[in-house]
């Protein structure tokens, strides 16, 4: 019934926001041209904290031309949905997840590649290397979108109805990944089959035994409720993720150059609240979980990364734009052990 009512309030907000876009017409009453910004996670989720602060930056400097929107909870459709929404400029802006924008532009690839990144301070610290970004950012400009910032989405791991503690325990089991070719095939080398769908789609295909399992952060058990019907989670820690907030090139290239700075610098403010929420939120949803009786379980990461590591090399190969990027990433991880 929820998921009825959810899709059915999602499909008339859409339409009412289709017919606005075409009529050019944004806002009837106050003038004001509406900001629409889709995603996917709860209003309590460091993502959407973050997203209100970007709403709270611009309106405090902007707020008599602009009236900025949040639609969470996929309200606006699953993400590749809200994706295409913000390529056509139906919608301003979508938070993310750099799996679903492989096949937008396959530069995304880059971070689908498990075991990339040696530490999450050589995560962070490549996320935060403006020049490499900015030219990942600016790969899907012909497309009609680029990406503005990040967000930190954590380490993701399995989880499931029964406990993963070797690769062994992934063969013949169904496990839920983003609709990502690359994450595909990285399962394929798991051992186990793929199972690509929409975020949403997956409490319900745990609950229904459609899927053995999925692979996620912590706030997935929590937020998403995810830990009611999968017990068992494992650190096995394969790929670090981020979510980004992407724009329509459209409607970023109109601003003139001094409301450009301001959006920008929401981007920057909207980044950092989410990252201060995130440490926080993942030990409360941890704490949270184990009370809902989910286990967490340590695993020995070797075995794992032994089952994926050729997907690098193989990348590389198919994906030329890989490359350097890779090897940046790789200078990276070398720096930062030697800094410790
Ligand atoms: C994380 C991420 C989302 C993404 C989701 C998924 O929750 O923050 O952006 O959609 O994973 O697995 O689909």
């Amino acid at each position: 019934m929820l998921k009825f009512m959810k899709k059915t309030i999602a499909v008339g907000l859409l339409v009412s926001i289709l017919a606005f876009s075409l009529t050019g017409c944004n806002s009837v009453t106050t003038g004001k041209r509406i900001i629409r910004i889709a995603h996917g996670q709860s209003e309590t989720h460091p993502d959407n904290l973050g997203l209100l602060a970007f709403e709270k930056y611009v309106e405090s400097r902007l707020g008599d031309k602009y009236d900025v929107q949040i639609f969470p909870n996929e309200l606006l459709g699953p993400s590749v949905k809200a994706i295409e929404l913000v390529q056509t400029g139906a919608i301003d802006f979508a938070v993310c997840s750099t799996g679903n924008l492989e096949t937008f532009d396959n530069v995304y690839q880059i971070f689908s590649i498990p075991y990339l990144f040696d530490s999450v301070e050589a995560y962070h610290k490549v996320m935060e290397d403006k020049e490499l970004m900015s030219s990942i950012y600016k790969s899907t400009e012909a497309a009609g979108f680029e990406s503005v910032t990040w967000f930190e989405a954590g380490t993701r791991n399995f989880y499931a109805k029964t406990p993963i503690k070797t690769p062994d325990d992934l063969k013949g089991k169904k496990i839920r990944v983003q609709q990502s070719p690359t994450n595909v095939r990285m399962m394929d080398l798991f051992g186990a089959a793929a199972a690509p769908m929409s975020f949403g789609e997956v409490y319900t295909a745990i609950q229904q035994g459609v899927i053995d399992g999925a692979e996620n952060n912590e706030l997935a058990l929590t937020n998403n409720k995810h830990g009611e019907v999968a017990k068992y989670y494992s650190y096995n820690q394969h790929q670090m993720v981020p979510d980004l907030l992407i724009g329509n090139v459209k409607f970023l290239n109109s601003l003139p150059p001094e409301e450009r700075k301001v959006f920008d610098e929401a981007a920057e403010e909207a980044t950092k609240v989410e990252r201060s929420q995130w440490d926080s939120q993942i030990k409360n949803a941890i704490y949270q979980a184990k009370s809902m009786g989910v286990k967490f379980i340590d695993t020995d990461i070797e075995p794992f990364k032994e089952k994926v590591l050729p997907l690098h090399k193989e990348l590389l190969e198919k994906n030329k734009k890989l490359q350097p990027i890779y090897d940046k990433i790789q200078e990276i991880n070398k720096q930062v052990k030697e800094e410790k």
